[in-house]
């Protein structure tokens, strides 16, 4: 899997964040299975709780292209140091797969490699609901 592919293309995602409250920048990409890559960033709105991550944004939009099968994803911000996905995020992500690779980036050298499971434990899913 070549991360450092993953985590530019985040950055790429990450210069177009719609981020004018918070000023705070995030790019991510997904790759499915098939080799396909998703990149988005993160989107705000006035009214804050429209705020859309770019884990999330990116991970809707391969959804949205019917890729579901999802092995990785990178994210990168501003902020110099590792960006963990938030909880809303990190839900989304075990929805797809508890095993894909969650690459937390610095840069394309410095970067950290989890699974979704890891940064979840004892996740719920829909296999609890009966
Ligand atoms: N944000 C993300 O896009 N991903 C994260 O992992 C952390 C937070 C966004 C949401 C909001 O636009 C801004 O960063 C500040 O929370």
């Amino acid at each position: 899997m070549d991360y450092k592919l993953l985590i530019s293309k985040a950055k790429e995602a990450q210069q177009n964040s719609y981020s004018p409250y918070s000023k705070f920048k995030v790019g991510a990409c997904v790759l499915t299975d098939d080799g396909e890559y998703f990149s988005a960033t993160n989107v705000e709105n006035a009214s804050f709780g429209g705020t859309i991550c770019a884990e999330r944004n990116a991970l809707n939009y391969a959804v949205s292209k019917g890729k579901r099968n999802i092995v990785a994803i990178a994210i990168v911000s501003q902020s110099g140091d590792y960006t963990y996905p938030c909880g809303l995020c990190r839900q989304s992500l075990v929805e797809f797969n508890p095993e894909m690779k969650v690459i937390v980036a610095k840069s394309t050298d410095d970067y950290r490699v989890h699974t979704a499971s890891e940064l979840l434990p004892y996740f719920f899913n829909g296999g609890d609901i009966k």
